[in-house]
């Protein structure tokens, strides 16, 4: 069972993965391996991490690419070639392109992603600031499956922070990245334990 990691940046979020996959022996239990980390931007520091930790990597620069089309082919050939005849899950982590439909039917069933907010508030971008702003008490993230309509497919885990009353942006999200890198790996694992 190969899984697949997608990032754009830091990469927290898949190293957390590839921690929970060392530690809780995903590939004695399940026969689970982290087939590799993809990134749409060579720069991510993910890259290097997951470099250093002996995962093959990949890096496609997205801007390299005269479509969205032609990108997500790319990615296609980049996400199988590491794994034929294919991946057992693709997970987007802090991966930040909005995926073409034939991307996410090629994957279909296959493909989750983790969103920083208690969905269906605050689907996009800039959440935490959004929260805020609106004045929430409390606050979360998200992993749910990959549909073709953005940050909207079946919800597969949530988990919840409280807003501190002198909460930045910045505070916020580091309380819930905090979440996210426990409710992640815990996830992934139900799917592979189930099959
Ligand atoms: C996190 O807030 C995650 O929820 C969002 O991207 C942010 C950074 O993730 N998808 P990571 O550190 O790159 O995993």
């Amino acid at each position: 069972k190969n899984i697949v990691v997608l990032i754009s940046g830091q990469g927290s979020n898949m190293q957390a993965i590839v921690r929970a996959a060392r530690d809780r022996q995903w590939g004695r239990r399940w026969g689970a391996r982290l087939a590799g980390v993809v990134s749409n931007r060579p720069e991510a520091a993910g890259l290097a991490w997951a470099q250093a930790e002996g995962l093959p990597t990949v890096a496609l620069d997205h801007r390299a690419y005269a479509s969205r089309e032609a990108f997500d082919a790319a990615l296609i050939q980049a996400i199988d070639g590491l794994c034929p005849p294919g991946p057992f899950l693709v997970v987007l982590a802090g991966f930040m392109r909005i995926l073409t439909p034939g991307f996410v039917e090629h994957y279909a069933g296959r493909l989750i992603n983790i969103h920083p907010s208690l969905l269906p508030a605050f689907p996009g971008l800039h959440t935490h600031e959004r929260a805020l702003q609106a004045g929430c008490r409390f606050a979360g993230a998200t992993v749910h499956r990959v549909t073709a309509e953005l940050d909207h497919g079946e919800y597969l885990d949530q988990v919840v922070v409280p807003v501190m009353p002198d909460d930045s942006a910045d505070t916020l999200a580091a309380r819930v990245l905090t979440q996210e890198h426990l409710m992640y790996p815990r996830v992934i694992e139900r799917l592979l334990a189930a099959g």
